[in-house]
């Protein structure tokens, strides 16, 4: 039917528009290479070793150098590396040019589309179905059920390391659901 017809085009189109704000935002490169539909999303060959630490890595592959990132990415703007499982994870600067110690899994909680960070809004917004999360990744609109996937961000000899966060969320106070 046109009700349905419509129904498909519209969500689509909106998602396309997004996406060019997106890139005319200044985060073309990971948005794009997400955009390839996880093809170059890889099980990087460190995962599984060091305590359940793995090094981010850019859009290129090459480890993620806290200080050069950190300078790179300053404050407001949040972009992504690959982290755990291979999922785009979030890496926080902070006013003070240092490096949150959580990552926030960029994955929707709703059916999975990559959010991006809005800036001048200051909160996380899917361009799917219009879930938004706050700064800290916790949801504060569905249809989204969860907050965010968080990990743990460490310095490693200069390196940007993930590592599964298992404790609390400190967002809900609940045991994390993405364990
Ligand atoms: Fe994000 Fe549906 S996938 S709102």
């Amino acid at each position: 039917t046109m009700a349905a017809a419509e129904g498909e085009l519209v969500p689509d189109m909106q998602r396309r528009t997004i996406m060019n704000l997106v890139l005319l935002g200044g985060a073309g490169v990971p948005v794009l290479w997400l955009a390839g539909g996880f093809v170059y999303f890889f099980i990087p060959p460190s995962a599984g070793g060091g305590g359940g630490g793995l090094t981010a890595k850019d859009a290129l592959g090459d480890d993620v150098k806290t200080a050069v990132w950190a300078k790179a990415h300053p404050f407001p703007e949040r972009s992504l590396v690959q982290g755990l499982k291979g999922d785009a994870h979030y890496l926080i600067v902070k006013q003070d040019g240092s490096l949150e110690n959580f990552a926030l899994n960029a994955v929707c909680t709703h059916l999975g589309c990559v959010v991006p960070w809005n800036r001048a809004q200051n909160k996380y917004m899917c361009p799917c179905h219009g879930s938004q999360y706050d700064p800290t990744g916790k949801v504060i609109r569905g249809p989204a059920p969860l907050s965010l996937a968080l990990a743990h961000v460490d310095d490693v000899e200069g390196n940007v390391v993930l590592s599964p966060w298992t404790e609390t969320d400190f967002r809900t106070n609940t045991a994390p659901w993405w364990k």
